[in-house]
C-alpha cells in the first residue's frame, strides 16, 4: 500500500479542529497572531503530536518549529513540508494550519506504512507569515533562507511597542526541552500544502490546485506629518491637516492602480493621531499592500506610488517607507510535476493555478525545489472567521501531498 493510503481524514479533521482551539474567537474564526500567548499551547501541542509520533522537536533563534523523521541517511538534507500556525486577527481555521497538519499527517502516514523514507522529512511552522503584528510577514522563512538578516528584525516593534526580539525570546522560553538550530541548513526540497483563498478549485469543481508560482508584491508604510488644532478656530488654509493629505494620496493612487484591472492595492491599516473629533489630525500613518504577476507592473505602480505621495503632502510632511519588496516567482518544474502526478496515482482531479496570496514557500524558492499544492475553501473566503473547507478536499490534498513528499524523500 502507498504511504497516502494511510491518510486518516478524521484525525486531520479533528486536529485542525483542535489546533483552532487555540486564540478561537468567539464567531468561529481564530486569533492567533505570531508570537503572541496563544500561539503557546499551539506550538506546545504540535511539539506533543511530534513527539507522540517519535519525531524530533527542533527550532532556531526565530522560534521556527520543526520536527524531524529520521531517514535512513540521516546525512542527508531533509524534505520539508509545512506552512505557518500564525493568523490574523480575524482569522480563519485553515490559512496556515492546514499546511503544518497536512504535513504531520503525511508522516503519520507514512509511519502507519511501516516506512523510513531514505532522506529524513521535517515538518515544519514558520514563524510569523501573517505580518499583522509585527510586519513586514515571512519573518521565519525570510530569516531561514537569509532572505532577511536576523540583527535587522529583532528591533521591529508591533502596534503596544513589543520588540520582535522579546517576543521571540517568550516563545522559546516556554519551549520544553526544544534544541536550537543555526539558520540556513541545506534542504533537498520543500512542498507547502494551503487552502487557496481564492474562488477557483472550488468554481471548477477540482480538489486540488498544482501551484504555479506566486505573483509579486510591494509592500509600504506611509507617515504623513501634519499639526493638531482646533477643529473650530483653525483656517481651512492655515492647516496641515494629516489626514486629508493622506487622503488624497490614497485616492489618486487607488485611481492608479485601476489598470491592469487584476492589480491587487490594499490600504488595510491606517492610523490617525490623535483621533479625536475635535482636532485637526496631526499624523496619519497608513499601509500599501500593492500586488501584480508581472513585475514591470508593480516597479511601475512603484515609481507612481512615489510620485503621487510627494506631490500631495504639501502642506504636510510625508515618508514613504517600502517594507517589502518581492519578486514574482515560478516554481520548479520537478515539483509541480510530482505534484501532479501523485494527484494522479491517488485518482485526485488537479489543475495548476497560480497564487494570488503570498506564502513562506516563495521564500524557500529560492534556496531549493520548492511547490505548493491548494485546496479549494468556501467561495474563496479567507482573512476572516468564515474562513472554511470540506473535510474530503483536505483528505484529497493531505494524500497527495504524502505522496509528493513520500517520493521526494525516499527517491536515491
Ligand atoms: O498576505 C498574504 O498574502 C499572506 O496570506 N499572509
Ligand atoms: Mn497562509
Ligand atoms: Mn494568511
Amino acid at each position: 500500500m502507498r504511504p497516502s493510503e494511510y491518510v486518516d481524514k478524521a484525525r486531520l479533521w479533528d486536529r485542525l479542529m483542535a489546533l483552532a482551539r487555540f486564540g478561537a474567537r468567539d464567531d468561529g474564526g481564530v486569533d492567533r497572531q505570531a508570537l503572541t500567548d496563544a500561539e503557546i499551547p499551539a506550538r506546545a501541542q504540535m511539539i506533543a503530536w511530534g513527539r507522540e509520533l517519535g519525531l524530533s522537536p527542533f527550532t532556531d533563534a526565530a522560534a521556527n518549529l520543526f520536527l524531524r523523521l529520521e531517514g535512513h541517511d540521516p546525512t542527508l538534507p531533509p524534505v520539508l513540508t509545512g506552512s505557518h500556525i500564525d493568523s490574523q486577527p480575524t482569522g480563519g481555521k485553515f490559512d496556515g494550519a492546514y499546511g503544518v497538519l497536512a504535513a504531520l499527517e503525511a508522516v503519520q502516514a507514512i509511519r502507519d506504512a511501516g516506512l523510513t523514507p531514505h532522506r529524513p522529512i521535517e515538518i515544519v511552522a514558520w514563524t510569523n507569515e501573517e505580518g499583522s503584528r509585527f510586519s513586514p510577514g515571512m519573518t521565519g522563512s525570510d530569516l531561514f533562507t537569509g532572505t532577511r538578516q536576523f540583527a535587522n528584525v529583532l528591533d521591529d516593534k508591533d502596534a503596544a511597542g513589543t520588540r520582535l526580539g522579546d517576543a521571540l525570546a517568550h516563545i522559546l522560553d516556554a519551549d520544553d526541552g526544544v534544541p536550537q538550530r543555526p539558520f540556513g541548513f541545506p534542504v533537498a526540497a520543500f512542498v507547502e500544502a494551503h487552502i487557496e483563498q481564492g474562488p477557483l478549485l472550488e468554481r471548477a469543481g477540482i480538489p486540488v490546485g498544482v501551484v504555479t508560482g506566486i505573483q509579486g508584491t510591494r509592500r509600504y508604510r506611509v507617515r504623513v506629518h501634519g499639526e493638531a488644532a482646533h477643529a473650530g478656530t483653525a483656517e481651512r488654509h492655515e492647516r496641515k491637516d494629516a489626514l486629508m493629505a493622506a487622503v488624497r494620496m490614497i485616492a489618486e493612487i487607488d485611481r492608479a492602480a485601476l489598470e491592469p484591472a487584476d492589480t491587487k492595492l490594499t490600504v488595510g491599516l491606517f492610523e490617525v493621531t490623535p483621533n479625536a473629533p475635535s482636532v485637526v489630525p496631526a499624523e496619519v500613518l497608513f499601509s500599501i499592500d500593492l500586488r501584480h504577476p508581472d513585475d514591470a507592473v508593480v516597479d511601475r505602480l512603484d515609481a507612481r506610488i512615489r510620485e503621487i505621495v510627494a506631490a500631495a503632502q504639501a502642506p504636510c510632511r510625508a515618508e514613504l517607507r517600502q517594507i517589502q519588496h518581492s519578486p514574482s516567482v515560478i516554481f520548479h518544474p520537478n515539483i509541480r510535476s510530482q505534484i501532479a502526478a501523485a494527484a494522479d496515482r491517488n485518482g485526485v482531479k488537479s489543475q495548476d493555478i497560480y497564487s494570488a496570496a503570498g506564502h513562506d514557500a516563495r521564500q524557500l524558492h529560492y534556496v531549493c525545489p520548492t511547490g505548493m499544492i491548494f485546496v479549494p475553501c468556501r467561495d474563496g473566503i479567507s482573512h476572516n472567521p468564515a474562513e472554511w473547507c470540506e473535510p474530503d478536499d483536505l483528505f484529497a490534498g493531505a494524500r497527495v501531498l504524502t505522496d509528493t513528499v513520500w517520493q521526494l524523500a525516499d527517491e536515491r
